[in-house]
């Protein structure tokens, strides 16, 4: 029997703890609970305390403060299975991050906060299958790039009220630009930002209140408390394609650049739900790991940032450049891709998901020239091509992209004249830059110059993925608008892929 609310609530923190009682607070659960990681038998579960999120410190004192939770089989919490006390310290921001274990694999379970008088919102999470199980389904969201200046997340209340098993958040949860003090195209919010909003995000409490504003946003607190994530980061956690210790700016000094690096990361732990084996050490955060959905899926959360070689020939659009087939050259940098590698060839499960940030697949941008994007796995061919291999003797090889904005399936060839060896999914943002469209003259561009994409559209909006024991289908979930509130979503196009002869088909 689990404790009722009202036993839950006035159960006082120095009771649980001998801590001392601390000055009463207004709600500190403003930017709502999130679970993460999901093992089959635990799970991490985050908070964050901030009454004013806005304000640096969230509006708290640098205090400690105990925070209770519960773990519950049912969403009245009659039936707690799991409880605690955890501490939200301020030298990670009021963050808490609690890695709870004894949970039972492919369940739902309920989870709550508690201090100091205030209950958090409920959120909902699931346990992965037993490792020896053999699932019929693993159901999933991917997304990626959610400026919040730039417009509302309509899209994730509409992911919200689908289901899944989990959600592959691929990276630029926050950006680091500057944002006017109404919040950019959000204005029908009433919010009046602090000033600092207005300055680039480049220390520890900027992006610790990058994290709360974001979070602060409705919508993204349901798409967190509906699902557990999982997710990996991109180049605007801490700066526009940065790369390892390199600045976008060519007169950073690495030294420099790295106190800048660890502020990002520490703040990206903090406000993630990830474990406590994942916290930084200084400019360093070891972020690449590995799921296993009993014998249907494993899943590698890859990092193509932290270790990757500088861009050559300039981050963006080059034609010609012959430097990036330089063998030297690496994204994920050799004991991430060899781990992957490794990892990859003795997997046992059908189905291999590499989600990671850029697009893997090749892509000529058309014109006079060749042109290709540097700061994607096009600036990387040698490290491509290793992955490559190894897909071909792995059935059932998905890869999973963010960053571009754009929407694309794409069959991944090792050789072009060859049947593809896997295939790639490259999801859109769920805000950015307008509403977008549904083809633009520089997409068609690309499907001229790339048969091997099946697909590319401009809108905004996540992808709904259900891979079965044979098959994979992929729904491109789009977004009528995202420039004003209350965007519709429909389905643009969807595509399977039969695990032993990959190749994307329009379904
Ligand atoms: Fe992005």
């Amino acid at each position: 029997m689990g404790l009722p609310r009202r036993r839950f609530l006035a159960l006082s923190g120095a009771a649980l703890t001998g801590a001392l009682p601390r000055p009463r607070i207004a709600d500190p659960f403003t930017l709502g609970v999130a679970s993460g990681d999901p093992l089959p038998e635990g799970v991490v579960l985050w908070t964050r305390l901030a009454p004013r999120p806005l304000e640096p410190a969230g509006g708290l004192p640098p205090v400690p403060y105990p925070v209770g939770w519960q773990v519950a089989e049912d969403d009245r919490f009659t039936r707690v299975v799991r409880s605690g006390t955890a501490t939200a310290a301020p030298e990670f921001g009021h963050t808490v991050h609690v890695d709870v274990r004894g949970l039972r694999p492919g369940r739902d379970y309920h989870y709550r906060f508690r201090t100091g008088g205030h209950l958090s919102p409920p959120g909902r999470t699931r346990t992965t299958p037993a490792r020896t199980s053999s699932p019929r389904a693993l159901r999933f969201a991917v997304a990626s790039c959610q400026s919040y200046s730039d417009g509302y997340y309509d899209a994730w209340r509409h992911a919200a009220a689908e289901d899944f098993d989990v959600v592959f958040f691929l990276g630029d949860y926050i950006y680091e630009g500057a944002i006017d003090s109404v919040g950019g195209n959000r204005l029908d919010t009433g919010l009046a930002l602090p000033d600092t909003f207005e300055l680039e995000t480049d220390t520890l409490d900027l992006y610790r209140m990058r994290y709360a504003l974001h979070r602060t946003d409705p919508d993204l607190q349901a798409a967190h408390a509906a699902f557990p994530w999982m997710l990996t980061w991109d180049d605007h956690e801490v700066q526009d394609n940065y790369a390892d210790a390199v600045s976008r700016f060519p007169d950073v000094p690495a030294q420099d650049f790295l106190v800048r690096r660890a502020d990002a990361y520490r703040a990206y732990w903090e406000n993630q739900p990830l474990r406590r084996s994942h916290a930084p050490a200084g400019p360093d955060m070891s972020l690449h790991r590995r799921f296993r959905f009993g014998d249907l899926a494993e899943a590698y959360l890859l990092d193509t940032r932290q270790y990757r070689s500088d861009q050559v020939c300039g981050d963006n659009l080059r034609a010609g450049c012959a430097d990036r087939e330089d063998p030297g050259r690496t994204l994920l940098g050799a004991p991430q891709r060899d781990w992957l590698l490794d990892r990859m060839g003795r997997s046992e499960a059908r189905w291999s998901v590499l989600a990671q940030q850029v697009m893997m697949a090749e892509c000529r941008y058309g014109g006079p020239a060749d042109r290709r994007d540097m700061d994607k796995w096009d600036g990387y061919p040698p490290d491509r091509q290793r992955i490559l291999e190894q897909a071909a003797r792995t059935p059932g090889t998905v890869v999973l992209s963010g960053d571009l904005h754009y929407n694309y399936a794409a069959d991944l060839h090792l050789r072009p004249d060859e049947r593809p060896v896997a295939v790639e999914l490259v999801g859109t943002s769920i805000s950015s830059a307008g509403d977008g469209s549904d083809s633009t003259p520089q997409l068609d561009l690309q499907r001229e110059y790339n048969p091997h994409l099946r697909f590319a559209n401009a809108q905004r909006g996540y992808l709904r993925c259900e891979l079965t024991r044979d098959r994979l289908r992929a729904d491109y979930r789009v977004m009528s608008e995202v420039t004003r509130r209350g965007g519709t979503v429909s389905t643009r196009a969807s595509f399977v892929s039969e695990r032993e002869r990959p190749g994307l088909v329009a379904a």
